[in-house]
């Protein structure tokens, strides 16, 4: 990877006495009380902090939360939750500062939170006057949110472009050439977990791997549209019926290669989207009418534990059920402790496979924990991720 990496400038002492803008990606999720739930991407993001800090630097922090409309700040949307695990895990005051574009106000050795940057007008849509007001406020752009590396934003892009230096953190380093070298020449089999609501949004990762894994387990409504193209009723379960020919190529492209995509043999349905809704196992060849599958069944689950028990590599990004209801958890239990005590480097992803890795402690059993959920999936997909190309482009400048 061609670009210049903030621990570089750091051993060089190019940092001391700098102003340093750090892009993290803290956008973690909340319960309605506005608890964090899962705060692997804060603990991520804290080395290259750290690092800044110890260097001597003037640190400003920023990250998005969620997805708010531009230009209005609600208490929901705030980084406050965040600012203060931050000071928790830094053992250090985190100020958290609003209305920070046309000026911060922060001495060497200090750090402070940036408000949720996506509140700012033009932040999506990569707003030049934005960037260029973001850049001249510091003299090193640090980029280390691998998790939003695949958006070309004004906080992750434009600044990137008009900052007098602009490098990646550690993070955002560490994260490529991990997926990189997993996936350089991995062992085989290798197996891909892909599960979530709908194909549409990861037919192009789906129609990727097709032509490079050996097994591609498929999970949640991804699942659901695969079993109507295998010509099984899905009673009302969420499907997306307009998508069955690219379901279909994707079956078709994985059994000319001699590799497969599974199809359950059993499910758990229930009548209702409920936590208490009662569970009925029974065979995938039975689903009725006003049955919703939320769960792939005992017997899938022990083959597909069996098959990833045996793999040489594992990418696992979803959940095969909703695992947050006990009742239709299972598939996805037996599947994280399958991954866990199989020999293969596994490598897992997703806001959602976080929660899952976190909710059966497996942590210290997966061999690479990505911080990205989109980002991953296409740098998985083989992408050149905006992140990489624009630091790219200014290391060689
Ligand atoms: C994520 O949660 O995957 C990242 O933080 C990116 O968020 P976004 O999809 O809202 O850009």
């Amino acid at each position: 990877m061609n670009v210049i990496r903030f621990s570089d400038l750091c051993a060089r002492g190019q940092v001391t006495g700098k102003r340093v803008f750090i892009r993290a990606d803290l956008n973690v999720p909340q319960d309605d009380a506005g608890n964090i739930t899962e705060d692997t991407r804060i603990r991520a993001s804290v080395p290259c902090i750290r690092m800044a800090l110890e260097a001597g630097a003037a640190v400003m922090v920023t990250s998005h939360l969620g997805r708010p409309t531009e230009g209005v700040f609600t208490p929901a949307d705030s980084l406050a939750p965040v600012a203060t695990r931050l000071a928790e895990l830094l053992g250090r005051p985190v100020p958290l500062l609003q209305n920070w574009v046309d000026g911060v106000s922060v001495q060497a050795g200090e750090v402070v939170l940036l408000e949720n940057c996506r509140v700012n007008k033009g932040e999506k849509k990569n707003n030049e006057e934005l960037a260029k007001k973001m850049a001249a406020l510091c003299d090193i752009f640090v980029h280390d949110a691998f998790g939003t590396a695949h958006r070309a934003e004004a906080s992750t892009y434009g600044i990137a472009q008009f900052a007098k230096v602009a490098c990646a953190g550690p993070l955002l380093a560490a994260e490529m050439d991990a997926i990189t070298l997993a996936l350089a020449n991995p062992k085989r089999p290798m197996v891909a977990i892909v599960a979530g609501s709908k194909v549409s949004t990861k037919l192009t990762i789906l129609k990727s791997l097709a032509s490079k894994v050996d097994q591609l387990i498929v999970g949640g409504g991804i699942a659901n549209t695969f079993m109507l193209a295998a010509g099984l009723k899905i009673g009302k379960s969420l499907a997306e019926p307009d998508l069955l020919d690219d379901a279909r190529a994707v079956i078709e492209a994985m059994r000319a290669r001699g590799a497969a995509v599974p199809i359950p043999t059993d499910v758990v349905t229930a009548k209702t989207f409920a936590a208490d809704a009662p569970a009925t196992v029974k065979a995938a060849t039975d689903v009725a009418d006003d049955d919703l599958i939320l769960d792939i069944g005992p017997q899938t689950a022990a083959l597909l534990a069996a098959q990833l028990k045996v793999a040489g590599t594992i990418v696992w990004n979803g959940p095969v059920g909703v695992f947050e209801f006990p009742a239709f958890e299972n598939g996805t239990r037996v599947i994280a402790h399958a991954i866990a005590e199989s020999s293969a480097f596994s490598i897992a992803g997703g806001g959602d496979t976080l929660a899952a890795i976190a909710k059966y402690g497996i942590e210290k059993q997966i061999g690479y924990i990505s911080t990205g959920g989109g980002a991953f999936l296409e740098v998985l997909e083989g992408k050149t991720l905006p992140a990489f190309e624009i630091l790219t482009r200014r290391a060689s400048a």
